[in-house]
């Protein structure tokens, strides 16, 4: 029997639920390709899976291995694949409509709708850390269609989602207020955006900046931000927020990330043109995925967490 080392969950819970254990390579289905991990990025979303919240939309088998980001390289490919071939370097959201086998592994098996070719410029740790926060960055602009000249207001700019909002936006031509805690203002100016302090006064200090309000807004935090967002916004509808479904009752968008390869590869393509840089603020082995959804679980990540997973 081929194993691998992965991390597996038993059963719902905190960090404590995680271990390394040796388990059966994944099989490979027809259209899917064999990815040995170099790199497996961290996502709030990944705790949350084990604690269970998102029991009641998916489907969730254990044991279970964690994780939907992912860069490797292609071990074996399935039976009708031609996007792919042994050999190629590849990053990709595997996010698929069951919940078991996921990236914090030495292999797995990746639908070729969730990945694309890995960004030539960027290490293993930085094209992990891209997939599911920068398609959710694309995604949640183009649900309030920002366009060049226009001014964004981005909510939690520093985290993975953030980080990557603020530079895609940049480079669609926007000007760009984002909020962070201070200690992440410099941050936030490395990216190109005009940082705020959230809390209460927040419409006020963005007023300051654009006394006109702003044209569009994006919320990866949650709490009052679309509320706030709508005082500022010239249109209240163009508003998207990916943590608070009540923003559709309020007439914006609610967005849930899907993989998809022709955005992912555009991605790709702003970070080998030097538009889209991916912040690594703690790259930890596999053996301490624990750690990582200790620290994911803070809030307080500046850019990506990513665990770095041996070869074999
Ligand atoms: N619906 C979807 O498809 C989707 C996709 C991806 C993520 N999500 C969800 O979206 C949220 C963000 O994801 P992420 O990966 O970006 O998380 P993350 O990287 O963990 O975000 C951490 C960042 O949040 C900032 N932050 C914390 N509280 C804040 C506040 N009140 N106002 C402004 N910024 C604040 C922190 O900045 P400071 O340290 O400066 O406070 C930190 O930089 C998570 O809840 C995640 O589960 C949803």
């Amino acid at each position: 029997m081929v194993v691998m080392h992965a991390i597996t969950v038993n059963r719902y819970g905190g960090p404590e639920t995680l271990e390394l254990t040796e388990t059966e390579d994944p099989k490979l289905g027809p259209d899917s390709v064999l990815v040995r991990v170099k790199a497996a990025g961290v996502n709030p979303v990944d705790w949350k899976i084990v604690a269970g919240y998102l029991d009641s939309i998916m489907y969730v088998h254990f044991p279970l291995v964690p994780g939907w980001d992912v860069a490797g390289v292609v071990e074996a490919v399935g039976l009708d694949v031609p996007e792919f071939s042994v050999g190629d370097e590849v990053f990709g959201y595997v996010r698929k409509d069951e919940v078991q086998h996921g990236t914090y592994a030495e292999l797995v098996d990746a639908p070729v709708r969730t990945l694309a070719h890995k960004p030539a410029s960027l290490t293993w740790q930085q094209a992990a850390g891209v997939p599911l926060a920068g398609l959710t960055a694309w995604r949640s602009l183009a649900r309030v269609r920002v366009a060049a000249g226009e001014t964004v207001l981005v909510h939690a700019a520093a985290g993975g989602v953030g980080s990557f909002a603020v530079q895609i936006a940049v480079a669609q031509g926007a000007r760009v207020i984002g909020t962070a805690s201070e200690r992440n203002h410099d941050f936030l100016r490395s990216l190109g955006a005009e940082p705020v302090t959230y809390g209460d006064g927040l419409v006020d200090r963005v007023r300051q900046l654009a006394p006109e309000g702003v044209d569009a807004a994006v919320d990866y935090v949650g709490g009052d931000a679309v509320a706030v967002s709508q005082e500022l916004l010239k249109d209240r509808s163009r508003v998207a927020s990916i943590v608070d479904p009540e923003v559709t009752r309020r007439g914006g968008h609610h967005v849930w990330v899907r993989p998809n390869s022709a955005d992912l590869a555009e991605l790709g393509r702003l970070c080998d043109a030097g538009k889209l840089r991916v912040h690594v603020e703690h790259a930890l082995p596999l053996t301490e995925a624990a750690e990582a959804f200790r620290l994911s679980q803070s809030g307080r990540t500046r850019g990506k967490i990513v665990l770095e997973v041996g070869t074999r």
